[in-house]
């Protein structure tokens, strides 16, 4: 499903390499978990899989198409495919859960009650779609962005340390929603320092000295 071959990518101020040769095969079977130290490029690598960040060599191929690097053209590609959580949710704080969510289709689609009504069941936030962002706890936040990236059905989730700001019940409980959306189909990509969370994915790969392994 993903492939990413001889990656070189600089910091773009200081031209300091980042990631040499770094190679990567994704089948459409598998969820990883990526770990590694603070500044290892893990934000930066989540960026590249979502077509965000196109500074760099190399090959990446998504379902055995190269993902071009003028960003602009990678924005069908980013909404057919991928859904993102990063790393502080970016949710919109003065508005409801179900606006929020709102926010992952496309303005056509945005009416559409029934997928709304779906995600947030599958996200156990039913009752609160009409609570504002700025009254909720963090993981109901972790959970709005959850069903923000899930909302467009993408082919892959990519999240970055989805559980780095939750405390230990709350994370297990948001594994367990992992846990659900990967039965349901769809493949993750999870930066974490959590040896929890990274058990939930089928391998685990870690960033170091500037290559996948
Ligand atoms: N837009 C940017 N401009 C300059 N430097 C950046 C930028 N994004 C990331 N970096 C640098 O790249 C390195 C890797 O960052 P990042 O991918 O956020 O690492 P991680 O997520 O593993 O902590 C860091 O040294 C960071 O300072
Ligand atoms: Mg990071």
């Amino acid at each position: 499903m993903i492939q990413l071959q001889d990656i070189q990518k600089k910091i773009p101020q200081t031209n300091v390499l980042l990631f040499d040769n770094l190679n990567f095969a994704l089948n459409n079977h598998q969820s990883v978990a990526i770990q590694g130290r603070s500044g290892s490029g893990k934000t930066t690598l989540l960026k590249i899989l979502a077509g965000f960040d196109t500074r760099y060599t190399g090959l990446y191929k998504f379902n055995g198409l190269i993902v071009s690097k003028d960003p602009k053209k990678n924005i069908k590609f980013r909404k057919d495919n991928i859904g993102i959580i990063t790393q502080n949710y970016n949710l919109l704080y003065d508005r409801n859960i179900q606006a929020n969510i709102q926010l992952g289709l496309t303005e056509k689609s945005r009416n559409s009650t029934k997928e709304i009504k779906e995600i947030l069941s599958l996200v156990g936030l039913s009752k609160y779609s009409t609570k504002k962002i700025s009254e909720i706890s963090g993981g109901e936040a972790q959970r709005v962005a959850i069903a923000r990236a899930l909302i467009k059905k993408p082919k892959i989730l990519l999240a970055d340390e989805p559980t780095g700001a939750l405390d230990e019940q709350t994370e297990l409980e948001i594994l367990d929603l992992f846990k659900t959306i990967q039965a349901l189909g769809t493949k993750l990509i999870m930066v974490t320092h959590s040896d929890a969370v990274a058990n939930v994915c089928d391998g685990k790969y870690v960033l170091e000295n500037k290559r996948l392994i």
